[in-house]
């Protein structure tokens, strides 16, 4: 009995919180390297974990707001600069990751500043509401003006500033562990709970 509760108890935070595996710089559509988030929406419960794993080049996952998808907020999460070597295949294990704890289910925002592309749909939304959309959300990001974007000939009009301040002074919180094979195998409470309902039926 007591080794029924010993065991039970390694996998009580696994069956408390799931993981939520969000890919960056991953084409949602193909399963590629590419521009993004896989899923680009997500609806994690409160005290889940999401857990970014980054693909190749430089990406950063950067916290923003519905109304202004492309520009971090000072306080918000901000995962840092993740470079990853192009040798690595889309999937490999071995890729770099950064976590967040969601403490409740109040919508979320992010983007990836350090990839570029908000504008064309780099940007990712956490509990999003009926009011507060994905969908929503995105077309925001699609006609966001991006601080940093160099001005044309054409365009005069002076950037707002924002943006900057962001930076990685605000993300001591992030916590960075390597992917290993046991973080895949559980991504939800369903998934945990099965798992020790069958260790509780051998053991
Ligand atoms: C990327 O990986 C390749 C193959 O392992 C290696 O030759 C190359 O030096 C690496 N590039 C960087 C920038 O680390
Ligand atoms: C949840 O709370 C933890 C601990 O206070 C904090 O580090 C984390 O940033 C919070 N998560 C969000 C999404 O704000």
């Amino acid at each position: 009995m007591m080794k029924c509760i010993y065991i039970a108890s390694l996998f009580l935070p696994l069956v408390l919180a799931g993981e939520v595996l969000v890919g960056v710089g991953k084409d949602e559509t193909t399963g590629k390297k590419g521009l993004g988030f896989d899923p680009s929406s997500v609806n994690p419960r409160a005290g889940d974990t999401i857990v970014f794993e980054f693909r190749s080049g430089s990406h950063s996952v950067v916290q923003s707001s519905f109304t202004n998808p492309c520009a971090g907020i000072g306080s918000g999460f901000n995962s840092g600069v993740q470079t990853v070597n192009d040798s690595f295949g889309v999937d490999d294990p071995g890729l770099p990751t950064v976590s967040l704890v969601v403490n409740d289910t109040q919508p979320l925002w992010f983007f990836d500043q350090a990839g570029g592309l908000c504008t064309k749909g780099a940007v990712l939304s956490v509990n999003p509401s009926t009011t507060q959309s994905d969908a929503a959300f995105k077309a925001n990001a699609a006609n966001a003006v991006v601080a940093s974007a160099p001005p044309s000939a054409s365009d005069t009009a002076t950037p707002s500033g924002s943006g900057s301040g962001s930076g990685s002074a605000s993300s001591p919180a992030a916590s960075q562990t390597p992917a290993s094979g046991a973080d895949r195998l559980v991504t939800g409470g369903a998934y945990g709970i099965s798992i020790l309902a069958a260790l509780w039926a051998l053991l």
